[in-house]
């Protein structure tokens, strides 16, 4: 495991992808569990196995195909991570958001990030889509920030602001699209954990009493990175779950997959039309 990346080593990564592809993607897609099939919309793509890549963590859980898909949609060039990787795989924080890196080194100038999240906010039901308006980073507050250790200067400050981790215009042109689409969407706070168990109900009515609406492993990290790069982000979960706050029902993995299978032609409408308008 390798706990930080040096720029050479992160431009190493970045040569190897541009090996296998002649497209200078702009746009990052990261798709979360169950979600990679969105990436079979990309038009002409060039494939490239995570295997192939020094350094490159690959995903271990069922549901992530372990690829990148490099290639056109809706007239934009895009580099879409069909799965990735979780810190409670193992790897640690500069692992799972070296792509993240990589794409910055690409030119990738918004990066688009998708999950599978438990709704915590009563309204929310499985199939439900809500935009990251905010989020609360319990694993990095808690010493687990992928920031942690020597600061790569190429990229950004030390203390890099994240005062606007969603882009407000971004977030405008995804509810445009997405009401003209007649799909009901929310806005709400995404708090990652690490996992990989699933939260107690008093996990939960903890996470509800201070502010969360949907509840995850992953994303945080990368946003994180990102914003530290000046790449602006749109962010988008699925819920798959409603949150078990009375401790009433069970949370299955298999029940995380099969919200997918509603959730990809809705975020597929979202994000081709996000898409189309930038
Ligand atoms: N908790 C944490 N992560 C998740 C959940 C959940 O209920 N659903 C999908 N990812």
């Amino acid at each position: 495991m390798k706990e930080f990346f040096t720029l050479a080593e992160i431009d190493e990564v970045t040569q190897a992808v541009r090996s296998f592809t002649k497209y200078q993607p702009k746009i990052g897609l990261i798709l979360g569990s169950g979600l990679g099939d969105l990436a079979n919309s990309i038009n002409q793509p060039d494939f490239v196995p995570y295997k192939e890549l020094p350094y490159w963590p690959t995903s271990t859980v069922h549901g992530h195909a372990g690829q990148l898909v490099i290639g056109e949609l809706e007239g934009q060039f895009v580099i879409a991570m069909q799965g990735r990787a979780h810190y409670y795989e193992g790897y640690s924080m500069a692992e799972v958001t070296l792509p993240v890196r990589v794409m910055q080194r690409l030119g990738v100038e918004v990066l688009i990030v998708t999950n599978a999240a438990g709704g915590i906010n009563p309204e929310f039901v499985p199939g439900d889509v809500m935009f990251l308006s905010d989020h609360i980073a319990m694993i990095a507050m808690t010493g687990n920030n992928p920031l942690r250790g020597p600061n790569l200067d190429e990229f950004g400050p030390r203390f890099p602001d994240m005062s606007q981790s969603y882009d407000r215009k971004l977030l405008e042109i995804a509810k445009t699209v997405a009401k003209e689409n007649n799909i009901k969407t929310f806005d709400g706070v995404y708090v990652s954990l690490s996992g990989p168990s699933f939260e107690s109900p008093a996990d939960l009515r903890f996470l509800l009493a201070v502010g969360a609406d949907a509840v995850g492993m992953s994303t945080v990290p990368e946003v994180i990175i990102a914003r530290h790069g000046g790449v602006r982000v749109l962010g988008i979960s699925g819920i798959s779950n409603k949150a078990n706050l009375d401790g009433t029902t069970i949370t299955t993995h298999e029940e995380v997959l099969e919200a997918g299978q509603v959730l990809v032609p809705k975020l597929t409408t979202i994000i081709r039309g996000f898409l189309a308008s930038l």
